[in-house]
């Protein structure tokens, strides 16, 4: 997947919000191989736009400004995720990623559509039916009633369903040193988020969010980590029940893409496999609850990842052996 990150801060590298995508970014990459591209918006030379409409009228799809824009607005037409990473400045998004996407009118046809409920906009250009997009912010106050509503609504008129959010209130924790060991516990659950997000498509959001907080707010950690297990495996249990089972989606990538949704056995199969890497993890949740109050609590870790390892082996076995067997009769 091409993955193309905007990070927006003015602080470049040294951005809060950065730290959270990273590890987001890092989540989606421990699941598969991404071509991520990481633009600092902050050092490009983006002019603002002009108003002018000449990428609507004389030069359809090309700007009259001569600026680094033209290189990015390429890599915004052809990634697959684009990755909205700022600060909340004044309710809104800073001004140098304002200019950017300022600059994406050519991206639009002049056109305008009218919808169901009598608003409307613009027709895309080109067919961006593939993108979808995150939105990673931090802000400073400790809420995001109130603060976030103009920006949230902002995005969702832009993106709509294709759109999943990860929000930070009080990012300027992220530079304080002495919380270094409250940092990492949320970064640990922004990099889950990331796992999720390349296996489900989409963040169960409440889940990952939940546990983010009960991180900040000192809750045991035995009870977390093993809490995470067990709503992850609740999640897969769930799934099992669903038309298409969770593992079917990312094993449909082998078996013809979605076609592979169509056939019977191939649904079948993935429904047992989600079954069983639902019951692996309501295992896990309930093993590791008693290892971590244990002697020997350090292997934790260790045991929770060799179990994973060992159904991806079982996984690869079955989604052969069982078709076959089917098929044998
Ligand atoms: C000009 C300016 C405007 C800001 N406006 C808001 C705001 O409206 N609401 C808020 O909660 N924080 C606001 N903040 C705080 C930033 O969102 C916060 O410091 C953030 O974590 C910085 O992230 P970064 O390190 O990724 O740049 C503002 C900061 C600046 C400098």
């Amino acid at each position: 997947m091409n993955i193309l990150v905007l990070n927006g801060s003015p602080k470049g590298e040294r951005s809060n919000t950065l730290k959270i995508t990273r590890a987001f970014l890092d989540g989606m990459c421990s699941k598969q191989r991404h071509n991520i591209n990481i633009v600092n918006i902050s050092e490009k030379d983006i002019q603002h736009c002009r108003g002018c409409f000449t990428c609507w009228t004389k030069t359809p799809g090309k700007c009259v400004i001569k600026d680094e824009m033209g290189e990015l607005i390429e890599q915004y037409i052809n990634a697959d995720l684009i990755v909205w990473s700022f600060p909340l400045y004044y309710f809104g998004m800073p001004s140098k990623i304002k200019a950017f996407l300022d600059r994406t009118l050519p991206t639009s046809l002049p056109y305008m559509t009218i919808n169901e409920d009598g608003t409307s906009g613009h027709p895309p250009r080109y067919d961006l039916s593939h993108q979808r997009y995150i939105l990673i912010s931090t802000c400073g106050f400790y809420t995001v009633k109130n603060n976030y509503d103009a920006l949230f609504r902002q995005f969702e008129i832009m993106f709509g369903e294709k759109l999943t959010k990860i929000i930070c209130p009080e990012g300027e924790l992220f530079s304080i040193a002495q919380l270094e060991g409250r940092i990492s516990e949320y970064l640990y659950y922004a990099k889950k988020a990331g796992e999720e997000f390349a296996e489900n498509d989409r963040i169960s959001i409440l889940m990952v969010s939940g546990l983010s907080v009960l991180a900040l707010l000192d809750v045991n950690a035995t009870l977390i980590i093993c809490s995470s297990y067990f709503l992850f495996g609740l999640m897969w249990l769930v799934s099992s029940f669903f038309k298409i089972p969770l593992s079917a989606y990312y094993s449909s990538h082998d078996y013809n893409g979605d076609e592979a949704f169509e056939n019977p056995l191939f649904i079948k199969t993935n429904r047992i496999l989600t079954t069983a890497w639902g019951l692996m993890y309501l295992i896990i949740a309930t093993y590791s609850y008693f290892l971590m109050q244990s002697a020997l609590s350090k292997y934790t870790g260790l045991i929770n990842a060799l179990a994973p390892s060992l159904m991806g082996l079982f996984t690869l076995w079955f989604s052969k052996w069982y078709p076959a067997k089917v098929a044998r009769g």
